[in-house]
C-alpha cells in the first residue's frame, strides 16, 4: 500500500467535488490500486485547513459543504492566512493538486504554487491550465530535474480523458485537432438554438452551471479555448504561443444569426482548431452543416476532431462539469502513486 499526502489547492467546484470523491471512492481506490490518498492540506484564496494524519472522509464532506472561502473557519485544524511554504513545512505533501482559476496575464497564483511544488520536492496534479499555457518547458524542465510528475488530463476537456489520448498518439504524425473545446460557450449556442434565447441570457443561465471561469470572460472571448490549443500543441511537441492563437468572441453571435443557420440547415459552433502543419490556430464561430459530428456536440460536451497520419479519430466527452473533472483529478493522483510506486518520475 502506498500512503499519499495530498495537498489540495484551490477549493472551488472542482476541488470540493475532489474532497467529496476521496471521500466517497477512497476505500474503492485503496482496494482496487493499493494506494492510500491522504488529503493533508486544503488551501482557498483566505485560508489554509490542515491535519498531519490527513482528514477522514466525514472531515472532508464537512470541508467541501463549508461556504466558499471559508476553508480558514475549519476549526481546530485551519489558519486565516495563505503560507504555502509553511503548509509544506507542516504537512510534507508528495502531491500538490493546484485548483485554482487561470490569469493568463500574471500566472498569480498557479504557475508560482505549481513551480514551489516541485522546487519543494512534490508531485504535482493541475486542472489551473495558466502554468501550462505561460511556461510549460520551465515546468516540465523542473520536474525532470527533479525527477518527479506533472500530470494535466483535467486541462483540457476536463471531464473526459482526453489527454490521455492525445499522449497515446506518439507514433502518429497529428497534423490538425479541430473540434468544441469550451463547455461554457457550447451551452449557451445550445441555448440560444434550442431556446431562441439572447446571448446574455444564456450566458447568465451558462454561470450558474459552475462550468464558466471565475471570469466568464476568458470563456466568451475563446481565451480558454485557445489555452487548450496551447497545450494540446505542446502534448504534440509543435508549441504555438497563446497571443498567437487568433480568437474571434462569442459575443458577436446574435440570435438572429442562430435564427438564419437554423433556416439553413446549419448551426453555429464556437470551433478551435489547431493546425500543426502551419503552426496556426484560432477560436471563432463558425458554421457547421447539420449532418457533421460537431452540430450534434450540444450542452457541456466537447469534441476533438483529431486529423493524422494515419487517419482521422473523433473524440466527444463532458467537457467540464466540478465532479466529472474531479475523476479527472483523481486518475491523475493515482497515476502519480503508482510512479512513486515505481520510484520515478519525470514529465
Ligand atoms: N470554463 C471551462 C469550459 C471549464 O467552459 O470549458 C473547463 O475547462
Amino acid at each position: 500500500m502506498v500512503l499519499v499526502r495530498v495537498v489540495l489547492v484551490g477549493f472551488g467546484s472542482v476541488g470540493r467535488s475532489l474532497a467529496k470523491l476521496i471521500a466517497y471512492k477512497g476505500f474503492y481506490v485503496r482496494d482496487r490500486f493499493n494506494v492510500d490518498i491522504r488529503v493533508v492540506g486544503v488551501v482557498d484564496s483566505r485560508g489554509m485547513a490542515f491535519k498531519v494524519g490527513g482528514f477522514d472522509g466525514l472531515e472532508l464532506l464537512k470541508l467541501a459543504n463549508l461556504p466558499r472561502s471559508s476553508v480558514s473557519q475549519f476549526t481546530p485544524y485551519a489558519v486565516d492566512y495563505v503560507d504555502l511554504n509553511m503548509l509544506y513545512d507542516t504537512v510534507n505533501p508528495d502531491v500538490h493538486v493546484e485548483l485554482t482559476p487561470s490569469n493568463y496575464e500574471s500566472g498569480a497564483p498557479s504557475l508560482g504554487n505549481v513551480m514551489l511544488a516541485l522546487r519543494r520536492g512534490a508531485h504535482v496534479v493541475t486542472a489551473s491550465k495558466a502554468p501550462l499555457v505561460l511556461a510549460y518547458d520551465e515546468v516540465m524542465g523542473l520536474a525532470r530535474s527533479r525527477g518527479l510528475r506533472v500530470r494535466f488530463s483535467a486541462t483540457v476537456m476536463g471531464g473526459s480523458p482526453f489527454v490521455k489520448v492525445l499522449e497515446g498518439m506518439r507514433s502518429h504524425e497529428v497534423v490538425e485537432v479541430e473540434g468544441i473545446l469550451n463547455a461554457t460557450t457550447n451551452f449557451i449556442l445550445t441555448l440560444m438554438e434550442d431556446e431562441l434565447v439572447e446571448f446574455e441570457e444564456a450566458l447568465r443561465r451558462a454561470q450558474l452551471l459552475g462550468v464558466a471561469e471565475a471570469n466568464p470572460d476568458l470563456d466568451i472571448n475563446g481565451v480558454d479555448a485557445a489555452a487548450k490549443l496551447v497545450i494540446i500543441s505542446n502534448i504534440l511537441g509543435k508549441p504555438v504561443k497563446l497571443d498567437n492563437v487568433r480568437r474571434v468572441s462569442l459575443a458577436t453571435v446574435k440570435l438572429k444569426d442562430v435564427i438564419t443557420s437554423i433556416k439553413e440547415n446549419q448551426t453555429i459552433k464556437y470551433v478551435a482548431k489547431l493546425d500543426l502543419k502551419r503552426g496556426e490556430a484560432a477560436v471563432e464561430p463558425r458554421r457547421v452543416k447539420r449532418d457533421d459530428t460537431m452540430a450534434q456536440v450540444k450542452g457541456t460536451l466537447n469534441m476533438a476532431r483529431i486529423r493524422s497520419d494515419v487517419g482521422d479519430y473523433v473524440f466527444i466527452g463532458k467537457g467540464g462539469g466540478g465532479l466529472e473533472t474531479a475523476h479527472t483529478v483523481l486518475n491523475d493522483i493515482i497515476e502519480v502513486a503508482e510512479v512513486m510506486v515505481a520510484g520515478g518520475g519525470s514529465g
